[in-house]
């Protein structure tokens, strides 16, 4: 597929291990800004398997991980797009297609903590308290050293309650 607007061609695909460095890249770029939390290098080669790039024109301008929490759960973590290619649909098809790999694999339901709610409610899905999900809550908030001040929203989408928009791969 093309960039909304331009010819420059994007895809969406599961990121390789030569990625780490650039979704490294930007997730310390956000995450400097105050817009999300950082992820050590060592956790993203970790968990390469969870995560998905976007490439423009071969080059890495936007990612975002699925990880299984348990037998019906799953959270999307680390989104990030790059600033110069922001407003342009990246965002949203790296949710649409992590959403397609959480329906593959069987889940009810994805979560996300994050600052922009309102991205995550254009996804479709709805705002959610954080307690609905202690698995998250008491094996990794606990440790985050924002736990007793965490200003993360909890949103939720449940699959089997939503249709679903079938995508490009
Ligand atoms: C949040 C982020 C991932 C969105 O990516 P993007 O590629 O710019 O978003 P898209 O172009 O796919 O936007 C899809 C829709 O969401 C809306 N949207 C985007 N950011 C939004 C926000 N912060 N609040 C509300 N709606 C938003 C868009 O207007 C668009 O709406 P439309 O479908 O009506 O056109 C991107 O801004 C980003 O990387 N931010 C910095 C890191 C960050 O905040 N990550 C958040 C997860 S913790």
């Amino acid at each position: 597929m093309t960039l909304q607007g331009e010819d420059r061609v994007l895809c969406i695909e599961p990121a390789k291990l030569s990625d780490a460095e650039a979704i490294h890249s930007l997730v310390t770029y956000w995450a400097d800004k105050g817009d999300m939390l950082h992820r050590p290098i060592g956790e993203i080669y970790e968990a390469i398997r969870d995560f998905k790039v976007a490439r423009l024109d071969g080059e890495v301008v936007g990612t975002g991980s699925l990880h299984i929490m348990g037998a019906e759960l799953a959270e999307v973590r680390s989104l990030a797009v790059a600033e110069d290619v922001q407003a342009r649909g990246i965002g949203a098809g790296i949710v649409a297609d992590c959403l397609v790999d959480a329906r593959a694999f069987g889940l009810d339901r994805v979560f996300a903590l994050t600052y922009k709610p309102g991205f995550f409610e254009k996804q479709g899905f709805r705002l959610a308290n954080v307690m609905e999900f202690p698995q998250k809550v008491w094996n990794e908030c606990v440790r985050c050293p924002f736990f007793t001040n965490c200003k993360e929203v909890a949103v939720v989408l449940d699959l089997e309650k939503d249709l679903g928009v079938p995508i490009a791969r």
